[in-house]
């Protein structure tokens, strides 16, 4: 399973990296908005070379000229960029002419089988299903990824399965149950998925008797009772 960060925060990003785990990172213009403030292409430039793997960077575009123009633009910007489009009539027919291109593709929004399904037949490289924002509206995320992961191998479609809007570490593990493609979380959840209360309980327990025997062993016993 591929883990991508979600977020435009270079420092984000940087920290993510670092930890060796990471494959790619997917931006929206809300991630963009809310890292603020540098020239949109040239930022994108900058996490492409910060990270080895697919750097999803989304068209605003809603008309297919418009999409396919700015796809293009995106996709010169450097070789791991991959177009992200909205899963709209327009969307689809620009998936369709950039999968054919070779050009890579996001096909975002996604809460729908049948959405996934389409998107799939256009020749998307990954699909994005949002799993958050379908539990946001008491339905559940986790059986439309179970649709989603079953058509597609029902006719072994090649586009891969990008879970998104991943909210906690739940997300994560019922996606890599499911055998989903790539998980793109926040930082946050990254960092979630190490912890664990007895891990750190029984961390604490070594470093205090790896102590109390070195202490022993300074005083001439081993501290045990024979
Ligand atoms: C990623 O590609 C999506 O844009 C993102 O995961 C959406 O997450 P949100 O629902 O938390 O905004």
């Amino acid at each position: 399973m591929k883990f991508f960060v979600d977020t435009a925060d270079l420092g984000e990003i940087k920290e993510a990296n670092e930890m060796g785990v990471l494959d790619g990172v997917t931006t929206n213009p809300s991630l963009m908005r809310k890292a603020g403030g540098s020239d949109f292409h040239e930022h994108i430039l900058k996490i492409c070379r910060m990270v080895d793997g697919d750097v999803s960077a989304e068209v605003i575009a809603t008309d297919y000229d418009g999409m396919i123009s700015e796809a293009h633009t995106l996709a010169n910007i450097h070789e791991n960029v991959v177009v992200k489009i909205p899963l709209i009539l327009d969307g689809i027919k620009a998936i369709r002419t950039l999968s054919s291109e070779g050009i890579k593709t996001n096909c975002t929004l996604c809460f729908s089988p049948n959405q996934a399904l389409i998107a799939a037949k256009a020749g998307a490289t990954y699909i994005s299903p949002f799993i958050g924002r379908v539990d946001d509206i008491s339905t559940s995320g986790m059986d439309l990824l179970e649709q989603i992961v079953t058509i597609y191998s029902n006719y072994d479609f090649q586009t891969q399965i990008l879970v998104a809007s991943i909210r906690h570490p739940l997300h994560v593990v019922e996606s890599a149950l499911m055998g989903a493609d790539v998980a793109t979380m926040p930082l946050t959840v990254i960092k979630q998925l190490i912890k664990h209360p007895l891990t750190d309980i029984g961390l604490e327990r070594f470093i205090n008797d790896w102590k109390a025997y070195q202490a022993a062993t300074e005083a001439g016993s081993n501290g045990v009772d024979v």
